[in-house]
């Protein structure tokens, strides 16, 4: 039972990889939508832009069904001073024989060739994946509570309500897809404001980053919505909602920020009432929104709260080393 590398991977094997997805899905779901398959082609096929996805495999299920598989994303180009995202699945009836830890160390090389010094990864609390990780030179360097909102639990009028106490001084502004070049610099300045992430993200963001961030996101057949709130040409706060394609009814919290100076003016709130007023017009068909906050991001989780947030789950963010992989078995 090798590890394969797949480079353009052909239709039968894509639908092989996602019936590894959604058999890793069935026997623990988490509380997450069930995968869905274009979503799947669409992501291994796509080269993504600002970063590129390497793939392996393990073969020898029955009808050359696959047994395992380990998605290493490269974000920014080559040896770029960003982590790796990497992200393995093993059939169950298939784990604890090993497959995992060599799937990941034919990744650890798919990394050390790019000359990337490290690699992160999201996995809930309580599953195998923390054992795991922790067994391979990971350590835990964020833990995030997984919230959702029920739109239908909203109490009617709170919305309304939250938008008629709009702070002094500041206009709200909405885009959907790339931010538009008036606000480019501005929304970068304030994802600086994100001090928590950008540690161990590395690199700092930019207009370019700003950009790349939605070329993503479009060319993976989502749509990202932005709400700001400005003070002048300032980007003071803002928060960012995907909905993505084939999955709908629940939607994405992205990022959300206030920056330092613009705090403590109910700016976050503001920003985020008026989201689900704009939701609820552009695509009424979302009905729930999944967010992570920081489990010691006080603030956000306040914010989240009132607007009827509930925590659902806890995410673990991992980080290792690149020497701290393991290397494949000569
Ligand atoms: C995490 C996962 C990939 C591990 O795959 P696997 O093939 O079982 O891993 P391995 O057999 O290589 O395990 C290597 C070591 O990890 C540790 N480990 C793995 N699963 C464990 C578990 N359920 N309990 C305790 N330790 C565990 C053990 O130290 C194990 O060595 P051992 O079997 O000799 O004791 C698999 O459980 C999985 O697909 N989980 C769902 C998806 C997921 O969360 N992926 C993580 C994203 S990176």
């Amino acid at each position: 039972m090798d590890v394969i590398a797949l480079d353009d991977p052909p239709d039968a094997q894509i639908r092989e990889w996602h019936g590894v997805l959604a058999a890793v899905h069935a026997a623990d779901p988490g509380g997450e939508p069930a995968p869905d398959p274009e979503r799947t082609a669409r992501r291994l096929l796509g080269a993504e832009p600002g970063g590129r996805l390497r793939l392996w495999a393990v073969p020898g299920g029955a009808g050359g069904g696959l047994l395992g598989v380990a998605a290493l994303r490269l974000p920014g180009e080559p040896g770029a001073d960003r982590p790796g995202e990497i992200d393995i699945q093993v059939r169950p009836e298939h784990r604890r024989r090993g497959l995992g830890g060599r799937l990941l160390a034919a990744a650890a090389e798919g990394l050390r060739a790019d000359g990337r010094t490290s690699v992160i990864t999201q996995v809930l609390a309580g599953t195998p994946a923390v054992p795991f990780l922790e067994s391979h030179g990971f350590e835990c360097v964020l833990t995030l509570r997984g919230l959702l909102l029920r739109l239908d639990d909203v109490p009617a009028g709170r919305v309304a309500r939250l938008l008629a106490a709009a702070p002094a001084g500041y206009r709200l502004a909405r885009w959907r897809g790339a931010v538009p070049d008036e606000h480019a610099s501005a929304l970068a300045r304030a994802k600086h404001a994100m001090a928590d992430f950008a540690e161990y993200e590395g690199t700092p963001w930019d207009a370019h980053r700003v950009r790349e961030m939605a070329e993503i996101v479009a060319k993976r057949g989502d749509d990202l919505y932005t709400v700001a709130a400005l003070s002048g040409t300032v980007v003071a706060g803002f928060t960012e909602v995907v909905v993505p394609a084939g999955a709908a009814g629940r939607a994405a919290q992205y990022d959300t920020a206030v920056a330092p100076e613009h705090r403590g003016r109910r700016l976050g709130i503001w920003v985020k009432a008026e989201m689900l007023r704009w939701l609820a017009e552009q695509r009424p068909e979302v009905r729930e929104i999944e967010t992570d906050n920081s489990g010691d991001n006080a603030h956000m989780l306040a914010v989240n709260e009132e607007l009827g947030f509930r925590v659902e789950r806890e995410s673990l963010e991992y980080q290792a080393g690149a020497g701290a992989l393991p290397f494949p078995a000569p």
